[in-house]
């Protein structure tokens, strides 16, 4: 599918994975704040869904192509085709737990997909003109999870060693090292972001945040791994898109940026928050959402936790979090009440809560 995109003077955005959870909040915003034309190039795997794009699918500054980044063919045909000024790359497999079950998707398209984009975008660059070459940006949306797991204390910085522990993170860092390697090789102007846990609306139920409330809705079992005391450091969606704008406009080539909500929570207070939050929202519960708290197997390698120190993004690119986590897991919570339709299209049988990442698949 392919919808055309009206000519005009404004920039063009590519934007990979754009129809997942925190590109399809990155290309909302972007229509919604700037003046930009977006193109979404998405293979529409389980996790990207038409339906988060519907806000915008109307808009005449924006286009559709589904397509994979590894599709070498497909993705020089887009570039040609729509002249994109700067490319974001959000796709990839995002799931810890499904990395677990089959790693193999991961490095075909976390690895290679990333490869081959590369390798198109060194192509689309060489023949711009220097005007363009000098606008041109490869933006890559990376995680905290390449840092591996920290101990009571202390926070990753830019300058934290790689130490990926499980297959996405160990495939996340090596698409990071090969878009370093094309600057520093063939000149290509990236950025890379490593950001923390995002939340919000529209993240697919697998994940924990959206799984729990879900759950603690339907008074369906609430599945702790382990004790429940891991800790994730958690960012607002919107959040992380406003700072990956801002690293786009104003981010110095080459460099790296990490980006965090200063918000880190147990597994367990996360869950307790999302229970008292359902119980208040919903007052004719017919159940007790903490009740429904089970501690299950610890996923394999378990990363005990994750903490961001953005201070090189706030003090660089003036960038910080506009949204506390309370507030704002609040929202999500009713963006979830509000949108069960959604929910029950992106799940479309293919995902039904089940446990994932024990081998059991
Ligand atoms: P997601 O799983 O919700 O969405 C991924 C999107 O990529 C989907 O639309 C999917 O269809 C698309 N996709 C998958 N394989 C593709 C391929 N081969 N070609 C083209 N499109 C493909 O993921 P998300 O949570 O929105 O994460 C987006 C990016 O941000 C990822 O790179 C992830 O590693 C990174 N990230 C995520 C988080 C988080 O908390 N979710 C935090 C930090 C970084
Ligand atoms: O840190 C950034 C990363 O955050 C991103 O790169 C990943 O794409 C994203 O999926 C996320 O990874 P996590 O593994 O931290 O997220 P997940 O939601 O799977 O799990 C969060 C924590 O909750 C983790 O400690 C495992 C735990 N958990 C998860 C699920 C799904 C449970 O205890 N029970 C569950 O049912």
């Amino acid at each position: 599918m392919s919808s055309a995109i009206q000519s005009s003077s404004q920039p063009t955005l590519l934007v990979t994975g754009g129809a997942g959870f925190i590109g399809s909040c990155f290309v909302r915003q972007r229509l919604a704040q700037d003046d930009v034309r977006v193109v979404v190039l998405d293979k529409l795997t389980y996790a990207g869904n038409l339906d988060s794009l519907a806000p915008v699918s109307d808009d005449p500054n924006f286009a559709f192509e589904q397509a994979g980044i590894e599709d070498a063919g497909e993705v020089r045909r887009i570039l040609d085709q729509y002249q994109p000024v700067q490319i974001v790359n959000f796709a990839a497999e995002s799931h810890v737990d499904r990395s677990i079950d089959g790693p193999a998707e991961f490095v075909m398209t976390n690895v290679l997909g990333t490869f081959y984009l590369l390798e198109e975008a060194r192509r689309y660059y060489s023949e711009r003109s220097a005007t363009q070459q000098a606008e041109f940006r490869f933006l890559h949306v990376s995680t905290d999870e390449v840092y591996g797991s920290l101990g009571p204390t202390g926070k990753f910085t830019e300058q934290t060693k790689y130490a990926p522990n499980s297959p996405y993170s160990a495939s996340k860092a090596s698409s990071d090292h090969f878009v370093r390697a094309y600057h520093h090789t063939y000149g290509l102007p990236v950025l890379i972001t490593n950001c923390s846990n995002n939340y919000g609306p529209y993240q697919f139920p697998e994940k924990l945040i959206p799984l729990m409330i879900l759950n603690a809705i339907a008074g369906k079992p609430l599945p702790l791994y382990g004790d429940g005391q891991n800790v994730r450091d958690w960012l607002f969606v919107e959040d992380h898109c406003q700072a990956i704008w801002r690293v786009l406009q104003a981010g110095e080539i080459g460099e790296v940026y990490n980006i965090g909500g200063d918000a880190e929570r147990t597994n367990l207070q996360i869950v307790h928050t999302i229970c008292d939050v359902v119980e208040e929202l919903v007052p004719n519960l017919d159940h007790r959402p903490r009740e429904l708290i089970q501690f299950v197997q610890d996923r394999p390698g378990h990363d005990r936790r994750y903490a961001i120190d953005a201070s090189k993004i706030q003090a660089q690119l003036g960038w910080q979090p506009s949204h506390d986590f309370e507030t704002a897991l609040r929202t999500t919570v009713r963006w979830y009440l509000d949108n069960s339709l959604w929910t029950q299209r992106v799940a479309d049988g293919s995902y039904a809560g089940q446990r994932l990442g024990i081998g059991a698949n």
